[in-house]
């Protein structure tokens, strides 16, 4: 029983949080100390759909010289690995499930 029960919150774990609501959850949690209020990192309002590295921030030159625009993808791409998405920058932490990373990604959209 109590095995049946440990296995269940494991999998409720694992299949993670899948809204917006969620993600302000996640990110209270994990972003939030350095993004929106803190001068540790740039702020994210209107970041999802917006070009990279555009805010009054000094970016590290990796992800200033990257361009672009952040879609779905590209946040996704940086979350999961944020080195390997721009070289060189100073934002270290990374989403490691893809669930969680989806939940983050939904409530970005809703910082305008
Ligand atoms: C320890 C501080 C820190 C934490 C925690 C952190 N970030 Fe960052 N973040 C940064 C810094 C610094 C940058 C700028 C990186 C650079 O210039 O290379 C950044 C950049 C970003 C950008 C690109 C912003 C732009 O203007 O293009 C996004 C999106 C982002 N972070 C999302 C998140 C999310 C989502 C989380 C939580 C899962 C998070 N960050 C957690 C410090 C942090």
């Amino acid at each position: 029983m109590l095995r049946m029960t440990a296995a269940a919150l494991a999998v409720s774990l694992l299949a993670g949080p899948a809204l917006a609501q969620d993600g302000a959850q996640l990110f209270n949690l994990q972003c939030k100390m350095c993004h929106n209020g803190s001068p540790l990192g740039p702020p994210l309002a209107g970041v999802a759909g917006g070009p990279i590295a555009a805010k009054q921030f000094a970016y590290s030159p990796g992800l200033k010289n990257k361009g672009g625009t952040w879609t779905d993808e590209s946040l996704d791409a940086f979350l999961k690995a944020p080195a390997a998405f721009a070289p060189g920058t100073r934002m270290l932490i990374s989403v490691g499930t893809e669930p969680n990373r989806k939940a983050i990604i939904e409530y970005l959209k809703t910082l305008k």
